[in-house]
Parts: C-alpha cells; structure tokens; sequence
C-alpha cells in the first residue's frame, strides 16, 4: 500500500471515561484535523476507530505498547499488510499525542474565562485565576524536563495574573512602548498615537496571564552606558545582545525548547498562548518588573489564556518531503 494511502485506523481511541474529558474538550475547541491542512501524516485521534480483531496475524495496538504476534499460519502477505501496519500505524498514545502538538496554534485573543463546554455546569463558580496558576506550575512542570546541555538548566519563569498590581504594571508599559514607538514613527500626530496605545493596552488587558522566561548566564543585557534613572529611558528600545558563546546558544536553545514544552502543556488544558518577542520584553521597565538579574536574556513573553476563536493553521511553505525532511 502506498504510504500516504488512507486506511482504517487500528488503535482503540476512547473519548469516553475522566480521562478523556479534556480530551473531548481539546477537540471542541480546536479542530485538530488541521494537521491534515499542512499535508501531515498525523491523524486526528478523534477519527481513531476501533481495534484491530485478532487473525492469524494480529497488531493490538493499545495506548502505551505494541503487541505483534506472528502465526506461522499465515500468509507472507498478511504479514506484509500486518508489518505494514505496525509502520504506518502508530499506537494511540502516540497519535494522540502528535495531534495535540500538530493542533498547537498561536492565539491573539482571549477570553477571561474557560467556556461551560470545557468546565461543565458544576464549576460555573471555578476560580480563573487559581485554575491559570494551576495549569501554569503543570507546564512549568513539563517545561523544565526539556533537554539542556550539561544540566545547566538555564530558564526562569515569572508568572503574572491579570488583574494584579503587577499586570497593571505591565499595561502601562505597554501603553508607553507603543506610545514611545509611535510617537518616534512620526506617521501620526501625538493624539492618534494616544489613542492607538489605548487600543493595545486594552487588547493586553484582555490577556488572562503571562508568563516570561528569561536565560541565566548570558552577556549583561543592559548596556552601562544606558542611564537607568532617566524616566522615559525605561521605555526605549535596549540593544540586542545575543549569545555570544557556545553554553550560551545551547542555554538558549534549551529554554526554546523548555517553551514549547510549556506551550504543549497549555494547549493540552485548553488554553492557548502565544510566545512574544516584541519591543515591551526589550526595556527597562520590563526588566525592573519583573526584577531579572542584567545577565538574564528575556527568552520571550508568553501570552496565556483562553481562546476567543478557534485559532487558523497559518500556511507552512515547505513541503515535507524532500524539503524539510530529506534522505541523505
Ligand atoms: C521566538 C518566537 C517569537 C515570536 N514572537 C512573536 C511576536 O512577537 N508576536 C507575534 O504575534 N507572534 C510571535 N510569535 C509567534 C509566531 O508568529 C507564530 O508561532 C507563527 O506565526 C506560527 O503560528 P503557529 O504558532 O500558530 O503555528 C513568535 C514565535 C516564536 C517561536
């Protein structure tokens, strides 16, 4: 059989039962068939079916293991089909977990609350704040079993709740960034640029939580000639200072890789995210906010909450054959 060919799933999937309730709740609200959009081989585990009955050559492919019995009854092309299967068939832990990561998606706007559909009725009182604080420290959790070269175990993460003293904080940030940014553009005069920083503080203001993760042990990222006193100086853009030797690349490839962690954690809650790098993680008052040491790079701000709407797949360019993948 051709490897792209469709053929009846074999692994036993079941939305039913506690286990699978975020499960079902993860597949209301986001279509994880969008894998199939960027041409993926992952199928969505909500279209797994049933097992596979046992012949003389049988696969039981169950959520954690594969089971292959061989009967020497059987027919070499039974076998084929039977080893060709066990290929193009991963078991339904792995299918389900490769369409969670496939149906991550960055998320721009959100609501302040979980929909009824994910809670159910009984937890109508469910206190955000201590359920995002919750789902937090469980993809820290995940996060931090990233690799990292040599242990070094280089990410930090500050969390924010909104509303708070320091989300309020951050607003006002924000609203002076953009303000500052603007103003600078020259495209617009002073009260349109007001009113455009308003637009973005509230659009933040809508965000549930934040979290920010920073890498120990890189180059001093304040520059000693910036006056750290000077009150709109806060505000200003601070120079790039990147990794500049091999522990601070792989530092920094390791926390990448401990947010995408963290990120596939979320969305297995239900909550989407978005890793941001904009202009407010590079200031002053960022830093001071948060209270990071100079030697710490701020690694992204990642926006944390429940999705307004269902996410798009932005297009991949590449094909995956012979493009991104590549025999060699
Ligand atoms: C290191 C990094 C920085 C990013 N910074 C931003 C950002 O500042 N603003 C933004 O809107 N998205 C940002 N993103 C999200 C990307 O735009 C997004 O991942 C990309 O469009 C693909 O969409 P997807 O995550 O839904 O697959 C960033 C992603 C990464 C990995």
């Amino acid at each position: 059989m051709a490897r792209n060919q469709s053929r009846p799933p074999i692994a036993l999937f079941s939305m039913t039962g506690s286990s699978s309730e975020a499960d079902a709740s993860i597949s209301q609200h986001f279509n994880t068939n969008q894998s199939h959009r960027c041409g993926s081989s992952i199928k969505d585990p909500s279209y797994q079916l049933s097992s596979v009955s046992g012949g003389p050559c049988s696969i039981h492919n169950t959520s954690s293991s594969i089971r292959f019995s061989s009967n020497v009854s059987s027919s070499a092309s039974e076998e084929d089909d039977a080893i060709e299967m066990l290929i193009n068939t991963p078991s339904s832990t792995a299918t389900k977990f490769q369409s969670l990561i496939t149906s991550r998606r960055t998320v721009s706007n959100y609501v302040s609350a979980p929909p009824s559909t994910m809670t159910g009725e009984r937890t109508s009182s469910l206190d955000t704040s201590q359920f995002l604080r919750a789902a937090i420290k469980r993809g820290v959790e995940c996060a931090i079993t990233a690799p990292n070269h040599k242990m070094t175990e280089p990410t930090t993460f500050y969390s924010i709740i909104s509303p708070s003293k320091s989300s309020e904080k951050l607003l006002d940030i924000v609203y002076e960034v953009t303000l500052q940014r603007l103003l600078q553009q020259k495209l617009s005069g002073e009260e349109a640029c007001r009113s455009e920083a308003t637009r973005k503080r509230e659009k933040w203001a809508n965000i549930p939580a934040f979290l920010v993760a920073t890498v120990g042990g890189m180059a001093e990222q304040v520059p000693s000639h910036i006056n750290t006193t000077d009150a709109e100086g806060k505000f200003a853009e601070l120079p790039l200072i990147p990794p500049s030797n091999i522990k601070q690349l792989e530092d920094y490839a390791a926390s990448c890789a401990s947010i995408q962690n963290l990120l596939l954690s979320l969305h297995s809650e239900g909550l989407g995210s978005k890793w941001a790098t904009g202009p407010v993680i590079r200031t002053l008052a960022f830093r001071e906010l948060i209270g990071c040491k100079p030697e710490d790079m701020i690694a992204g701000l990642i926006f944390i909450g429940w999705p307004k709407r269902e996410p798009r797949m932005p297009r991949r360019r590449r094909e995956l054959e012979g493009d991104v993948l590549r025999d060699v």
